[in-house]
């Protein structure tokens, strides 16, 4: 069995900075024509400077591959900056609540603080990206529990294009169908795949916690049906997070699921399973170019049945599925 797929779209993607960025970015452009760079970096990405610097940096990596780019909502971005940022190469802003994830430290506390800079993104047709999450509340109702900052903006900035990253619980979804064309949503292939039982069921699996945690069958049965839908407001970004070994299997380890070398094969496999193969095509490949008004990727990935077993590490970081057998590699064409 073979399948083709329109080159895809990684809509939500951690590259991360310095050294390591190459090993990543390659594995990501073995799959993916385009991401959606997250500027949660170590340096942020706060500044029309620093996106474009991040950009260049990026592209020197994997001279192929077209880089998204974004910036991080922090008290230091004043509204002045939104058309400089637009003209260095961003696409979206990235809201995160403070210290809801890897790096959130310098994140928003109350959304209402942003609506000036809301509302020149809002006048410049950028995305408001967010981490849709609070961390005041218990772990599993945390994304609940941010949904009526997310209904505050949407309904203050009816023009604004919104995405709620990484979706993962079924309250959620049935949220987004309740919503505007305007709103729209990432769903992981973690999120797709997982639950509680993976991370927590026979001892803890710190390379399968990320942030939002997964959650229940129903929570995942919800986020398929909603994919196998066909309803174009959900679209894929991976949310691909490395951290090196150390850092995750450790106290306190570091939210991130690394998923980049087996997304495409592992969403292959589940939408074959689910007999939604037409589907994938426009979940990795249109729908989320569509939502940001970006014209479709040329060219195509063949996937062949031939399977494979994941390694264990790729650059020290393990990757999802590792040690696992998946159904579809890429052909080389
Ligand atoms: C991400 C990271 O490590 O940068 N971690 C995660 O658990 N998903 C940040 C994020 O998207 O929340
Ligand atoms: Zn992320």
């Amino acid at each position: 069995m073979t399948i083709s797929i329109r080159r895809p779209d990684d809509m939500h993607i951690h590259l991360r900075e310095g050294k390591p960025l190459a090993s990543y970015a390659a594995d990501t452009t073995q799959w993916f024509a385009r991401g959606l760079i997250m500027p949660n970096t170590t340096s942020p990405i706060t500044t029309p400077e620093a996106v474009s610097q991040y950009r260049a940096y990026i592209l020197k990596a994997v001279p192929a591959f077209t880089p998204l780019m974004t910036f991080k909502i922090t008290r230091d971005v004043k509204p002045e900056l939104v058309s400089a940022l637009k003209k260095a190469g961003a696409v979206a802003g990235k809201y995160y609540p403070k210290g809801a994830t890897t790096n959130s430290g310098d994140g928003g506390e109350d959304v209402g603080d942003f609506y000036p800079l809301f509302q020149e993104m809002e006048r410049e047709g950028l995305v408001l990206s967010i981490h849709c999450e609070d961390p005041t509340a218990p772990v599993l109702e945390r994304e609940v529990a941010f949904l009526c900052q997310v209904e505050r903006i949407v309904h203050r900035f009816p023009r604004l294009k919104l995405v709620i990253e990484h979706v993962s619980s079924k309250e959620t979804v049935s949220f987004l169908k309740g919503m505007p064309e305007t709103v729209g949503a990432t769903i992981t292939v973690h999120h797709l795949l997982l639950t509680l039982d993976d991370l927590l069921g026979s001892g803890i699996n710190p390379h399968l916690f990320c942030k939002p945690i997964v959650k229940t069958k129903a929570d995942r049965e919800a986020l398929r049906a909603a994919v196998f839908s066909g309803d174009r407001r959900f679209f894929f970004g991976s949310d691909s997070a490395p951290h090196p070994r150390r850092m995750k299997e450790c106290e306190n380890g570091a939210g991130g699921i690394y998923s980049s070398p087996v997304a495409i094969p592992l969403l292959a496999e589940l939408f074959v399973e689910n007999g939604a193969e037409a589907l994938l095509n426009d979940f990795t490949g249109r729908f989320g170019a569509e939502f940001y008004g970006l014209p479709l990727n040329e060219g195509t990935l063949t996937l062949t049945e031939d399977p494979w077993i994941v390694e264990s590490e790729y650059h020290g970081v393990v990757p999802l599925w590792a040690g696992r057998s998946v159904r579809f590699r890429r052909m080389l064409t």
